[in-house]
């Protein structure tokens, strides 16, 4: 019981609307004795253009000092002159990510009931994609020679330590052990990316000696594409590189009913720091300000926020609501971002 504080980063585009939709059903969703006291960080693109600011160090100290971070998605207009692409993504959404140590990046699919798949035969689909959030190709390891030249260079050098790799690969088979089916599913590309994957390869090994009821597959990330759209029921944990694993999350969410119901945690397993709870999709200029966003990944993600919170209860409360929501959504009838808001807010404060 008591007060938590949550730090609310709304964003940009729909990132603004599905928040409000969360935190509404947030509100009605604290255990009896428990209080989310929000406070909100207008950071993103307005800011940037009218200040320049992105993350002042100030505003990230004061994130820091709270027990949990609710962000709606950043990014601006496409090719606005004044919004160099990476601005806003790297300095703000990022940088939360690496100076809070979210090194799980916690992304969960399943096809709920009464929901469509584009599949034919989907099959029972309940898998978790466990995303190392702090290094890989994320880490801003590069650089530009030549600028502009024919003979340009650019590198993005993927970066992967030791300490990375097997924490985040501990994590998730800790998360398989206990699933029903524990299965870890290690995807990577060691067939040409040998350096960093033999450092997958080894430690994914290595950890597996301390689970050994877990069992271990491994899958290029090529083919592992090919089983997500014709089997995808074949996987229970999967654990991946940044890059990878941003990648395979939204084929996850294409596949399991769309990126308006993919959630996400960003997860400092060792709490020195809030963790971040955010839908997967951004920003989405194409329908901001239209109330046509489905604000269901967001309520998901405060599902995810109130199990890491350690209330159970009320994350079950929440997903039952939108699961309840979704088995009675008819494609012929459109809601407002609002509406659907208003309709899982009332299952779970009803
Ligand atoms: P996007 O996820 O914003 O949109 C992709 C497509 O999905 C669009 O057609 C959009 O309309 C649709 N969509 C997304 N969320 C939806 C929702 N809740 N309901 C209904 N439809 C939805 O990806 P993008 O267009 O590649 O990126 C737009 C901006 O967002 C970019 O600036 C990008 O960098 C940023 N971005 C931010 C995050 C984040 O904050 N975590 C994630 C992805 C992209
Ligand atoms: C996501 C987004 C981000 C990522 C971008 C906006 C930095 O695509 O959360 O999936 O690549 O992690
Ligand atoms: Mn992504």
């Amino acid at each position: 019981s008591g007060t938590l504080k949550l730090a609310v980063i709304p964003g940009d585009g729909i990132g603004q609307e599905v928040t409000a939709e969360a935190l509404k059903v947030l509100e009605l969703a604290a255990p009896a004795g428990v209080k989310f006291e929000p406070t909100r960080y207008d950071l993103g693109a307005e800011r940037y253009l009218a200040t320049g600011e992105v993350l002042p160090d100030s505003v990230l100290a004061e994130i820091r000092d709270h027990d949990a971070i609710l962000l709606g998605a950043v990014g601006g207009k496409p090719n606005d002159p004044n919004l160099p692409p990476g601005i806003l993504e790297r300095g703000l959404l990022l940088r939360l990510r690496f100076e809070l140590d979210h090194y799980v990046n916690l992304r969960p699919s399943r096809i709920f009931p009464g929901v469509a798949s584009p599949l034919a035969n989907p099959g029972d689909v309940d898998f978790v994609v466990v995303r190392e959030g702090t290094e890989g190709p994320y880490t801003g390891n590069g650089g530009a020679l030549r600028v502009g030249t024919p003979h340009e260079i650019a590198t993005e050098v993927s970066v992967n330590t030791a300490f990375g790799v097997e924490r985040v690969v501990r994590d998730a088979f800790a998360r398989a052990q206990r699933r029903a089916r524990k299965k870890l599913t290690l995807v990577h590309k060691t067939n040409v990316l040998v350096n960093a994957g033999s450092v997958w390869w080894r430690l994914t090994q290595e950890v597996a000696r301390e689970f050994p009821e877990v069992t271990v597959d491994y899958m290029h990330i090529d083919a592992a594409m090919i089983y997500m759209t014709t089997d995808p029921s074949r996987f229970d944990v999967i654990v991946t590189d940044n890059l990878f694993g941003d990648i395979i999350t939204d084929l996850a969410a294409a596949i399991t009913g769309g990126i308006g119901l993919a959630a996400s945690g960003n997860i400092n397993p060792d709490r020195t720091a809030p963790s971040m709870f955010e839908p997967v999709h951004g920003s989405a200029p194409d329908i901001a300000g239209q109330e046509k966003a489905d604000p269901t990944a967001a309520i998901l993600s405060v599902s995810l926020l109130l199990d890491h919170l350690g209330h159970s209860d009320a994350a079950a409360v929440v997903e039952a609501a939108v699961i309840a929501d979704l088995a009675e959504r008819s494609p012929a009838t459109i809601r407002r971002t609002s509406e659907i808001g208003d309709a899982i807010a009332s299952r779970v404060g009803g």
